[in-house]
């Protein structure tokens, strides 16, 4: 990053579409804080909102400004998807519904899955040449895939889907069982859709070091009920707050970023849905789950994991829902 003529960093610009919703006021104070790229990086936020929130959207830039964050340069507030990409480096695609309870994320893709053509070919345009993106609205996986084909200008490796989420809620089950602080868990992959068919791999995982299935003896838990509550919280968080995950998937936003900036530790990876390339017999060009490293710029996927029938079994139900849905939205893929 070239210094700026006061001598400190130029700013980066940060878009956050939906960022009038419950993850943008989660995740906009604390990107403003430094807690996605640090705290020496300015940054300049570049909002997006649909016509009708645009007045809830100017208070919480009100709410920002009161906060006289120091990284924070410049807010720019717009309802249009060219205006908010211009030269964004990062963009983080919230703005979607949710779903209520009782339903399945699949069940948003008739709502959704509209919104991310359109923005794919915006970043396309506008959009920094360093761009990267990742896409929380859900179903993530297949909207990221509507977003990526629609800018084959840009790259595909520059396109993540969130499952840092389920990586966090998996290693804190794990660090509950076992008995001990939550940073001791690491290498836990989650393979698949944001779903409930996804996959969260305690079998490669570790506590302290050690194999999860060497410190955890009740192996009945691990293959069973630590998988479907993995794969079920995201209701469950729904049945209990009326509402769905928000601060603790802003969380996640601000993680995934950082394992992608960030060199990963040696030995360890992070979740995240990558185009895939044919690893593990994923068929090319899913947006899939995957454990991944990064050197800070270019990423890999975790290659030489070993998985059980059951575990192929699951893998193999996520990567044929993660087709299904792809059927689905073929009308919003350029051939
Ligand atoms: P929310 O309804 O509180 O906020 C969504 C915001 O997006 C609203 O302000 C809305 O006006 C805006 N929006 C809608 N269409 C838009 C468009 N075309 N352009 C820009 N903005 C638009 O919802 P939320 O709780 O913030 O959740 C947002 C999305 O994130 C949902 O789809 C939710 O299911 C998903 N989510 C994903 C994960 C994950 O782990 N991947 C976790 C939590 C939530
Ligand atoms: C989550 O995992 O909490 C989000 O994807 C929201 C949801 O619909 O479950």
């Amino acid at each position: 990053m070239m210094p700026s003529t006061d001598g400190t960093k130029a700013p980066v610009q940060v878009a956050v579409t939906g960022a009038a919703g419950q993850i943008g006021y989660s995740l906009l104070f604390r990107i403003a804080a430094g807690d996605l790229l640090g705290d020496q990086q300015p940054i300049i936020l570049r909002l997006l909102e649909i016509e009708p929130a645009m007045k809830a959207l100017e208070g919480v830039a009100m709410e920002l400004d009161d906060c006289a964050f120091p990284l924070l340069h410049d807010i720019i507030l717009t309802s249009k998807a060219e205006k908010a990409f211009d030269g964004a480096s990062w963009c983080l695609l919230v703005g979607a519904v949710p779903r209520k309870q009782g339903m399945e994320r699949s069940d948003l893709l008739n709502v959704n899955a509209g919104i991310f053509g359109p923005q794919g070919k915006a970043i396309a345009a506008t959009a920094a040449t360093d761009v990267r993106i990742l896409v929380v609205g859900n179903p993530c996986n297949t909207n990221c895939l509507i977003a990526r084909s629609n800018a084959p200008e840009i790259a595909p490796e520059r396109w993540f889907a969130m499952t840092r989420l389920d990586e966090n809620r998996g290693k804190t089950l794990l660090a509950n069982k076992a008995g001990v602080p939550v940073g001791v868990v690491t290498n836990m992959g989650i393979w698949g859709n944001h779903s409930t068919t996804q996959y969260p791999d305690a079998r490669n995982s570790k506590i302290a070091g050690l194999p999860t299935f060497d410190v955890i003896k009740d192996h009945g838990w691990l293959k069973g009920k630590f998988i479907e509550t993995v794969q079920k919280r995201g209701a469950a968080v729904i049945e209990a707050r009326g509402s769905s995950s928000a601060a603790s998937a802003a969380n996640a936003v601000l993680d995934s970023v950082k394992s992608i900036v960030t060199p990963t530790p040696w030995g360890d990876w992070h979740s995240l849905a990558v185009v895939s390339k044919g690893e593990y017999g994923i068929p090319e060009g899913l947006q899939f789950g995957f454990p991944v490293r990064s050197d800070s710029w270019n990423w890999e996927v975790v290659q030489g994991l070993e998985h059980d029938g059951d575990a192929q079994d699951r893998i193999k139900k996520s990567t044929d829902e993660l087709v299904q849905e792809r059927e689905l939205v073929k009308a919003l893929l350029p051939a």
